[in-house]
Order: structure tokens, then sequence, then C-alpha cells
């Protein structure tokens, strides 16, 4: 029996995303894997009165099942509610979905929102597959990413070299052909917690500053498709606090380097309505829990530990909507 996310109470990005254009912010995509993570996604979200999407990897289902993760983010627009939020606007979202089956089997399973992520097919290829998906999902109401240009890095299973950017005489083409609801476009970003290396970036006051993002591509993309939705992915800042917690209690973090918060701000004002984090949320976690057991060695109960991670989360959370998304009191 198929579940519709109407029915757990979530919504999909389309009016969120037509808001945050108009509005010059974006939407906080923030993944999760564990309970922590939906927890301190819900209390960030409801502090703060945030639209939120909360989005599953492929590798996120194999690693906390679908029908778990599904109910958690049921279990999140209960929460909000609990938690005082009368109207909490809740995206359930597949991240990198990476086949039309895939996609087909969250749309029949209460998700709001899926990718389907063809940027490592051939052009016509990316084309077919993002429509296929795009004339199914559109049947339940539910919303569309696709992406154009390559990131470099882990996109999932799926490992690039080097990126590609975005090519503005594309986009009108794949998004009319295709019907997606949101673009995800290149322009510098990358997965994972190491986006440059040392050697290419500037040392600024003693802190490494990467190379900018390319905002002559976004603005020309923006100036082709006016007032349509364009995703970032790869927008963690890695912030340098948490890498440094990290390698102080026995974690090796060499040269992880991120995209820096006043580029993510900028570019939210723009047509950039849906920001992707995972890495700064494993940092916080990671930084948080590494430092508690150093400090606390005869400690075993899981739940110690944990709680300060989720704290931390939940800072970091916050921290991303206001100061950079600017995604607060939208509700
Ligand atoms: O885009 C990649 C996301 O950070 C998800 O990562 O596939 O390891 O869950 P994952
Ligand atoms: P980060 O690795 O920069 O957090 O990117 C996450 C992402 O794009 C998920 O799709
Ligand atoms: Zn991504």
């Amino acid at each position: 029996m198929a579940t519709s996310y109407k029915d757990l109470g979530l919504v999909n990005t389309r009016e969120m995303f037509a808001k945050a254009v108009k509005g010059g912010y974006a939407i906080p995509a923030f993944n999760f894997n564990t309970m922590e993570q939906m927890q301190a996604i819900v209390m960030a979200a409801v502090e703060t009165k945030s639209p939120v999407i909360m989005q599953v990897s492929k590798g996120a289902r194999n690693y906390a099942n679908g029908t778990i993760l599904r109910n958690l983010a049921k279990g999140a627009v209960e929460y909000a509610k609990e938690l005082g939020c009368a109207n909490p606007q809740i995206v359930l979202h597949l991240d990198h979905g990476d086949s039309f089956e895939l996609c087909k089997d969250c749309i029949d399973n209460g998700f709001s929102s899926v990718m389907i992520d063809g940027s490592a097919l051939p052009y016509e290829e990316n084309i077919a597959l993002t429509k296929k998906v795009v004339e199914y999902a559109h049947k339940f109401d539910v919303t569309v990413e696709a992406e154009l240009g390559v990131l470099a890095g882990v996109e999932d299973e799926v490992c690039a070299a080097e990126s590609h950017y975005t090519k503005p005489e594309e986009v009108v083409d794949f998004a009319t052909r295709t019907g997606c609801d949101s673009l995800a476009i290149s322009i510098g970003t990358s997965h994972g917690a190491h986006k440059f290396t040392p050697e290419q970036c500037t040392l600024v006051n003693g802190v490494l500053v990467p190379p900018p993002l390319a905002f002559d591509v976004l603005h020309e993309i923006e100036k082709k498709l006016p007032g349509f939705p364009i995703v970032l992915h790869g927008s963690s800042s890695v912030p340098q606090d948490e890498v440094k917690t990290i390698n102080q209690y026995g974690g090796k973090l060499e040269a992880a380097i991120g995209i820096p918060e006043e580029q993510l701000r900028e570019a939210s004002k723009s047509a950039v309505c849906k920001i992707n984090i995972d890495s700064d949320s494993r940092l916080a976690m990671t930084a948080a829990i590494r430092k508690y057991m150093a400090e606390n060695p005869s400690h075993f109960d899981p739940r110690q530990y944990l709680k300060p991670a989720r704290e931390n989360m939940k800072k970091m959370y916050i921290h991303k909507i206001v100061n950079v998304l600017g995604s607060n009191d939208k509700l």
C-alpha cells in the first residue's frame, strides 16, 4: 500500500521555493541518518521558525533503512508540533536519486520531493531520465530536483575528479524539456570536507581562503531562467573550530576546507533557494563526541555523548538558518 506524504503532514517544495526566491533567502536542506540529527534539525527549525528540507541519501537508506527514516520524518512533523510549531513546513527529500526505480520507491513511500541526479549521464540521457521521473512524481504532487553540470568529489556512489560548471546555454532547454521543479547547478562547490587543496587557496591573515564560486555563471543562469529555483549542493563551510576540536581530541583531519559562509549568504539572496549541508553536521557531531569521550573516559552510556552531539548540531543548524541562509521567521 502506497503512503502519501500528505498523510504524514509533510509538504513538497513548490510553495516554499517560490517564497524563498521572492524573499531572497534559501531553505536549508540538511541530510539525516540518525534520530539525533532529526531531533536537532527539528529543534533548530522550530526555534527559528524556519521551513526545512530533511534529506535522505541512498547511503542513508542503506545505513538506517528507508522505512525507519520515513517514520522519523513523520515523527519530525509531530515532534515540531509538540515543540509548539502549529504549522511545520517540513519536506522529506531523496538526495541524489540515481535511478527511476529508487525515485519511484520514495514517491510511493512518503517522500514529498526527490532528486534525480543524471548529471553524470550524457545530456540527452539526463533529460530522458529526469523527464520520466518528473512525469511519475507530478501525478502525486511530488516535486523533482534535477542536476546539470558536474560537482567534483563524491556524489553518493558517483565520483568525479573535477567539476564541470553548468553551461548557462543549456538550462532553458533542460528545464523546459524535463519539467523539473528545481535545478542543482555546478559553480565550484563540491561534496565532503575537503573541497579545495591548500594549493588552490590564498593565505589571508593565517586563514586559507578558497577561490570564489562562479557567481558569473549563477547570474547568467538566473537571467536565462528568471525566478526558477536553483539548488547548491556541497555547501558545507567546514567550520575550522570543529576541525580543531576533532584534531585536538585524537582526530586526524588534514586540510579540511569548505565554502566561506559569506559566499553562501550572497548566493542565498539570488535564485538559489535550497542549500545542501551534510558534512558540517558530521563535523559538529564528531567534534562533540570526541571531546566528550576524551573528557569522560569512564562513561559508556551513548545518551551521555549523543546529547552534546545533538546540542552541537542544533547550534550549527540554527547558525546556518539565521546567519547564512536567512530562512528564519518565515513560518
Ligand atoms: O551528497 C552527498 C551527501 O553528503 C550524502 O552523503 O551518500 O554518504 O550519505 P552519503
Ligand atoms: P556537503 O558535503 O558540502 O555537506 O554537501 C552535502 C550535499 O550536497 C548533499 O547532497
Ligand atoms: Zn549533493
